[in-house]
């Protein structure tokens, strides 16, 4: 192995090349601000890492303006409403009419491709597949990020700021001191189970379905493979249920088959997917800025994880420059700069906003292990509040497309 130390300097050190990541690198160059970016996973497992697939419109918006030949409105689909179901009673939200914005449906992994095509395109510095990883001297001038690269050679990325992008497993998280640092964090005692399968779509758009056995929720891919999902426990091994077993039951979630008739393929991939919610207050320490997963987790069911990312990155962006401008920027007595700082009571107004929708939502739509008749009745109730008045409506369609920032 060889030990030299080979260094970079760049402006800004990026840890994590997933979408945070390489959208706040693209960004900043887009202002004329070098980054560098690590990663610890290969390109190739993150590119096939089947993540949430719904794009608020200012999530398109930033593909978009970012200018990188995004395939999000070629390959992606607008979507202008939803279906929420609760045994068998469905109802459509419609968010044209209810708030005059779409979503589009792209999965995350495309979102990746597109991104890492372009920060390569565009020659930016991308170590994948990293090993060691360590930020170091936070509190001087010059902070560092020392790691193995892929070839075992040992690196150092000396940078003005570093943003930890590095995912709700985060190392950079635990760089902010717990004095300074808050954990806001709640559990769930249910799971996703999902699945990709080879079949054409069930129905135009999404259904997420609700019913005495539980949640389970109808995406899509393309014409020929779908995604779906339903509640379990989180204990479950996937291999335990066989594929008619898993239709049988998603198919008994929506209702009989004269409400909605479950297309069924073989399924090609089955994953138990954790549900928790994290936020880290504040998202920064010193020359350290948290973003996306980093700094705050969501539950799938509102499918805001990627779309928090992009807001944090938008919010992130500007206050990064301003930083980068102010060479005599010192630290407040808590160890904040101040533009980190309002970068993040922003982002976490929003994060907030995110975290209460998502768990709303999932607390309507999933059932309880111990639930009983009363706690059952009284979600029916909260349903039929929501989906049967345009004011819940409203609030779902007003959440679920993206608040205005
Ligand atoms: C998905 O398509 O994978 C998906 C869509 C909506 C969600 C979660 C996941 O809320």
């Amino acid at each position: 192995m060889d030990t030299t130390p080979h260094g970079t300097q760049v402006d800004v050190g990026i840890v994590g090349g997933g979408p945070a990541g390489l959208m706040t690198a693209l960004l900043l160059r887009r202002r004329g601000i070098s980054a560098a970016v690590v990663e610890a996973r290969s390109e190739e497992t993150i590119a096939h890492t089947q993540r949430a697939g719904i794009l608020e419109a200012p999530t398109v918006q930033m593909l978009l303006d970012a200018d990188i030949g995004s395939r999000v409105l070629t390959e992606g689909h607008e979507h202008t409403g939803t279906v929420l179901s609760f045994e068998g009673d469905q109802r459509r939200i419609d968010f044209q009419e209810l708030v005059g914005r779409s979503v589009w449906l792209y999965p995350q992994n495309e979102v990746f491709r597109d991104l890492a095509a372009a920060w390569q395109r565009e020659e930016g510095i991308i170590h994948w597949s990293v090993e060691n990883t360590a930020v170091e001297g936070l509190d001087s001038d010059r902070p560092q990020i020392g790691f193995t690269d892929a070839d075992g050679v040992s690196r150092t990325i000396e940078a003005r700021v570093i943003v930890g992008a590095d995912g709700s497993r985060s190392m950079c998280r635990k760089l902010i001191p717990e004095g300074v640092r808050t954990d806001h964090f709640t559990s769930y005692p249910f799971a996703w189970f999902g699945i990709l399968c080879e079949a054409p779509p069930t129905a135009p758009e999404l259904i997420y379905a609700n019913s005495e056995v539980g949640f389970a929720l109808i995406s899509q891919r393309s014409d020929t493979v779908q995604r779906m999902y339903f509640q379990c426990d989180p204990d479950t091994d996937p291999e335990s249920w066989s594929d008619d077993e898993i239709f049988d039951h998603i198919q008994r979630v929506l209702g009989g088959e004269e409400v909605v008739e479950l297309r069924r393929g073989r399924i090609t991939e089955r994953t138990v997917l954790p549900f928790r919610s994290y936020v880290c207050d504040p998202l920064t320490y010193g020359r350290l800025v948290l973003a996306g997963d980093a700094g705050h987790t969501v539950p799938p069911t509102g499918a805001k994880g990627l779309n928090l990312a992009f807001s944090d990155v938008r919010a992130l962006v500007p206050r990064l420059e301003e930083l980068l401008g102010d060479p005599a920027a010192r630290p407040d007595d808590d160890g904040l700069f101040d533009p980190l700082r309002r970068y993040s009571a922003t982002a976490l107004d929003r994060v907030w906003k995110a975290q209460n929708f998502s768990y709303w939502a999932t607390n309507l739509l999933h059932r309880r292990p111990d639930e009983d008749s009363f706690a059952h009745l009284r979600r029916r109730g909260e349903f039929q509040a929501i989906t049967r008045s345009a004011y819940g409506r409203g609030y779902f369609a007003d959440s679920y497309t993206g608040w205005a920032d």
